[in-house]
């Protein structure tokens, strides 16, 4: 049976940074409240042209280009957002086109900030199987959008970015070891974002529709949660691949509250130097806080190949999971693969496919 390798990995993130005293000027807060109580300083958030698409091609390229993989030899493209640019089409139908990755299925995954470990977990499952050999996992967020900026208890936590791995196969060792995953739909009101679904969509009462537009969060609930949930989930992934927490060289947790890594920390009974922590610079990005977490560790030099790591997060669902891995790094490979030539060559291949498809429909039409 194949093992799915993580072999590459890219990040990418609005450069407009709104920092604690900016909110400070927009609702009844301060710096030293938020750091204290979150861990945050500041947050990016997504420009005029940035969109949860742009952020996740732009991430995607990097991670293509670490991997030294080419974008048509990717088999799936799973995109776990809660903010897709559109329902449909999936915002990993508009990255696959971007990326030119022309034989990859491609399709969204929606699990809230638990997504990303979702969204591995399934690929890596697609690899093992032997069905696919290699995957592209993208978790984007412009959750900005979503933000209500006169509540002062949710509008400090959340930023934009986007962060992705390239998963390949190989009969050698190593990889996605184990996952599981988790939903307590009893709680879903804890944590929520009403507005587009059917029950508040645009259609709806325009006054209950206005309330229904903002994340809706019990964040003392959803604060318990956290903390339990973490340190269930790790010990559980463990267990799953037979490993030992004194084997783990990192845990990479969902970056939502330093406090409540914090508490997991003190949970599974580990120094916080064990954690990578970067939510100071990003605040809470969601489905792509685990693999920003992940890429500045490598680049900063903290991971390193062979390293064994415990991804582990949660969300609204409510959802949480947990991943072990063994960090693998690139495939030796020959030659320099370039992703964005393939995303030139496949903007020209999108807008080509559009002619022959409009001349076909003219065609068509006449044949009826
Ligand atoms: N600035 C100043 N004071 C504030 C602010 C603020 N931004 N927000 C709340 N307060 C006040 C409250 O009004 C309250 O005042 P009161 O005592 O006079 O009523 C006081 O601070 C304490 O409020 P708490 O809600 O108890 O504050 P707490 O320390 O619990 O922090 C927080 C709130 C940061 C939201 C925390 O509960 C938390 O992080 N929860 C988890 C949130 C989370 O992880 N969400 C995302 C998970 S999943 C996902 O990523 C989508």
């Amino acid at each position: 049976m194949p093992y799915a390798h993580i072999t590459g990995w890219g990040m990418s993130v609005p450069e407009k940074i709104l920092t604690n005293d900016d909110i400070s000027k927009m609702v009844d807060t301060n710096d030293t409240w938020i750091q204290e109580r979150t861990g945050i300083r500041e947050r990016r958030i997504a420009g005029e042209n940035e969109t949860t698409s742009s952020l996740a091609v732009a991430a995607s390229l990097k991670a293509l280009k670490v991997a030294n993989l080419r974008p048509t030899d990717l088999d799936l493209v799973i995109c776990a957002t809660s903010t897709p640019d559109y329902i449909f089409p999936a915002t990993a139908s508009l990255i696959q086109d971007q990326l030119g990755a022309t034989k990859a299925g491609a399709f969204d995954l929606l699990a809230a900030c638990s997504g990303f470990i979702y969204g591995l977990n399934m690929a890596a499952q697609a690899i093992r199987s032997g069905s696919i050999k290699s995957a592209l996992v993208v978790g984007a967020e412009t959750l900005s959008h979503y933000v209500n900026w006169k509540d002062r208890s949710t509008c400090i936590l959340f930023g934009d970015g986007a962060g992705a791995f390239v998963l390949q196969a190989s009969e050698a060792p190593g990889g996605v070891y184990s996952a599981v995953m988790h939903s307590d739909g009893s709680g879903g009101d804890l944590l929520s974002l009403k507005n587009g679904g059917i029950k508040f969509s645009a259609t709806s009462d325009p006054i209950v529709h206005e309330n229904k537009r903002y994340i809706e969060m019990d964040g003392n609930e959803v604060f318990r949660f956290a903390t339990r949930v973490m340190v269930q989930a790790t010990n559980e992934a463990l267990e799953a691949a037979g490993l030992t927490l004194d084997q783990v060289q990192w845990i990479i947790p969902h970056q939502a509250n330093v406090r409540i890594i914090k508490a997991a920390a003190r949970g599974l009974e580990l120094p916080m130097e064990k954690f990578v922590v970067n939510l100071d610079r990003y605040g809470n990005t969601s489905t792509a806080s685990i693999p920003i977490a992940a890429v500045e560790a490598i680049e900063k030099g903290q991971i390193k190949s062979g390293d064994k790591l415990v991804l582990v997060g949660f969300g609204g669902g409510l959802t949480w999971g947990a991943i072990t891995a063994q960090w693998t790094g690139p495939f030796p490979s020959k030659g320099t693969v370039r992703p964005e030539q393939y995303r030139v060559l496949g903007r020209f291949r999108s807008y080509v496919r559009r002619i022959i498809r409009f001349i076909e429909g003219l065609l068509y039409r006449r044949e009826l």
